[in-house]
């Protein structure tokens, strides 16, 4: 067999980003943190993580294995419509848990806090399962004034109004594979 020393060829996605915010080294380090942190928090606590499709995934897989304490995670899925010229978005589930969370304490998972109406929707239907506390978890926190605000408890980075991708996050479906969070050339979506 022989072996090289170059490199395997660069995603030509990272071609459309502005700036790359995190690396894949930089997310590591932070979700170990996180992890770290919330089996410190839930030692002796009954945790399930919930993540809310599509775009926790990655923080989710890469979270749960930094918790190393025993815990179970599941998943809901939700889609948002925007209401056209109006303010308000209609959220939808796509996607029941399957795990009975009644008496247990669950830490929602999600890609990215923006307006928060996913977030808020999920919260209150979760809450409808009487578990027993229900916390969230954010990969990313977007500064900006929102009219329900939620407490995010664990949050992996907070950053400007600007449209990310990657780690999970997409555009139309795409550059979910990235494994750093970059800025989209806004040139990709006029
Ligand atoms: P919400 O506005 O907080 O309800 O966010 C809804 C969803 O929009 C998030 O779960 C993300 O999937 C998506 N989203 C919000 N901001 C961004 C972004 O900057 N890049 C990619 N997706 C985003
Ligand atoms: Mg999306």
């Amino acid at each position: 067999m022989t072996r090289t020393t170059e490199l395997p060829p660069a995603d030509p996605q990272l071609a459309d980003l502005d700036q790359i915010l995190f690396s894949k080294g930089q997310i590591a380090a932070r979700v170990t943190e996180l992890g770290e942190q919330i089996a410190e928090d839930y030692r002796d606590k009954n945790l399930v993580l919930v993540g809310i499709l599509k775009g926790s995934m990655m923080f989710l897989s890469d979270l749960s294995r930094a918790i190393r304490i025993p815990h179970e995670y599941d998943l809901v899925g939700a889609h948002s419509y925007k209401g056209g010229t109006k303010p308000t978005e209609h959220v939808s589930i796509t996607k029941d848990l399957d795990i009975n969370v009644e008496g247990r304490d669950v830490i929602l998972i999600e890609d990215i806090y923006d307006t928060g109406n996913t977030l808020a929707t999920i919260h209150t239907m979760i809450g409808l399962y009487h578990p027993k506390s229900l916390a969230i978890a954010s990969f990313l926190y977007k500064a900006r004034p929102r009219a329900r605000p939620l407490d995010i408890k664990y949050v992996g980075f907070e950053i400007d109004e600007v449209f990310v991708v990657g780690y999970g996050l997409d555009y139309r479906e795409r550059y979910r594979n990235l494994p750093c969070i970059g800025v989209l050339n806004s040139e990709i979506y006029q």
